[in-house]
């Protein structure tokens, strides 16, 4: 049977993307060249370094990966190369990276100096592929507790850049439930960042991360965003609320668990039907095996959309973002004339695009 949608239209449909740990994004060999670099010793060589039993294997070799990155270039040259693969691998216009501060610090890498590597991959991401960038600290619930994670918000605060504009929260959900972040979240909002965090993820069940998550990140954390956000469809009450408070959220099409992966197309296929302003991103590409363009292509063959979720996808990135109002304009305009390129290419029904 032909496809809905054609991989190449999925693949070239102009992104934001707004769920992508940095450290997630790191290529197996960048990593083993950079921990050659430094003598550090990795667990395994680099073709089967992203490999784990679990989600907290997961995380562990996720921070394994981070310490590789030791000085402000190791950053930049890591901004730099994610947006180069999500350009050629899914046309990144957009990207907001999570950073989590304290998983560099062991190796003497201060705030300031992590944020100055970062934004000059970024600035250089701009001037060679027009890609925009912004930055979001990140609180790590396993590592965190509540009055660890007001410290590293007052090190944000303290070290403000007009690039990093908020805060999340990952981890293990179950380690750190949200109303923990309680104070570190009302610090942030009182400086100006905008909030997000992970909530309802389905490695853990409904029991585990459970619904209510989501209401508690909505009135208590009062985010902005929401990471995820799957288990919420346990509940009528909890999704009927999400429909109407309109926050964006931001689902992966593929995930850290083997197990998952055939559900997760799914899960994201009720949460927008049900209404929810919902985003496609990658979490972390490089250690999950995928990609802007690949997450696009196996969520839309899972569920058999056509073009009009795509494009609904593709804008939605744009007013999901945390750019400011006249950056999100620009990009609007720049997705809506790409949109319509690509729709007279492929010969698919020219629609009017929402406004
Ligand atoms: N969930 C929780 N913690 C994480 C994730 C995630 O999706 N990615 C990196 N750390
Ligand atoms: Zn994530």
């Amino acid at each position: 049977m032909a496809k809905a949608v054609a991989d190449d239209y999925l693949r070239r449909i102009p992104k934001a993307e707004l769920h992508c740990h940095l450290a997630g994004t790191l290529r197996a060999t960048t990593v083993a060249e950079l921990a050659k670099q430094y003598g550090i010793a990795l667990p395994r060589p680099a073709e089967t370094l992203y490999q784990w039993p679990n989600f907290d294997g997961f995380l562990e070799i996720l921070r394994i990966a981070a310490g590789v990155l030791r000085t402000p270039a190791d950053f930049t040259r890591a901004v730099y190369e994610y947006i180069e693969d999500a350009v050629r691998d899914g046309n990144l216009k957009h990207v907001e990276f999570f950073f989590n501060p304290d998983y560099f610090y062991p190796n003497g890498i201060d705030y300031p100096s992590q944020v100055a590597g970062m934004v000059e991959g970024l600035r250089q991401a701009k001037e060679h592929f027009g890609v925009s960038g912004l930055l979001i600290c990140c609180i790590d619930r396993s590592l965190n507790n509540g009055a660890q994670a007001v410290e590293i918000v007052e090190t944000a605060l303290a070290h403000p850049h007009e690039l990093v504009v908020g805060i999340g929260l990952d981890g293990n959900e179950s380690v750190g439930p949200p109303a923990l972040y309680a104070e570190a979240y009302a610090l942030a909002r009182k400086g100006g960042l905008k909030c997000t965090a992970h909530c309802c993820e389905d490695y853990l069940t409904p029991l585990q991360a459970p619904p209510t998550n989501y209401l508690i990140c909505r009135d208590v954390l009062r985010c902005d965003r929401i990471d995820h956000g799957y288990n919420m469809l346990a509940s009528d009450f909890v999704m009927s609320e999400a429909r109407k408070d309109g926050l964006y959220f931001t689902p992966c099409a593929w995930t850290s668990l083997l197990h998952n992966r055939p559900h997760r197309p799914q899960r994201i296929r009720r949460m927008a039907e049900a209404g929810l302003n919902v985003t496609i991103n990658t979490d972390d590409p490089a250690m999950f095996g995928t990609n802007l363009g690949h997450g696009f292509t196996t969520l839309f063959e899972s569920v058999g959309w056509g073009p009009d979720m795509a494009r609904r996808f593709s804008l939605n990135s744009v007013e999901g973002s945390w750019l400011d109002e006249s950056s999100k304009a620009a990009l609007r305009m720049t997705f809506r004339k790409e949109i319509a390129a690509l729709d007279k290419e492929f010969g698919y029904e020219a629609v009017a695009l929402p406004v």
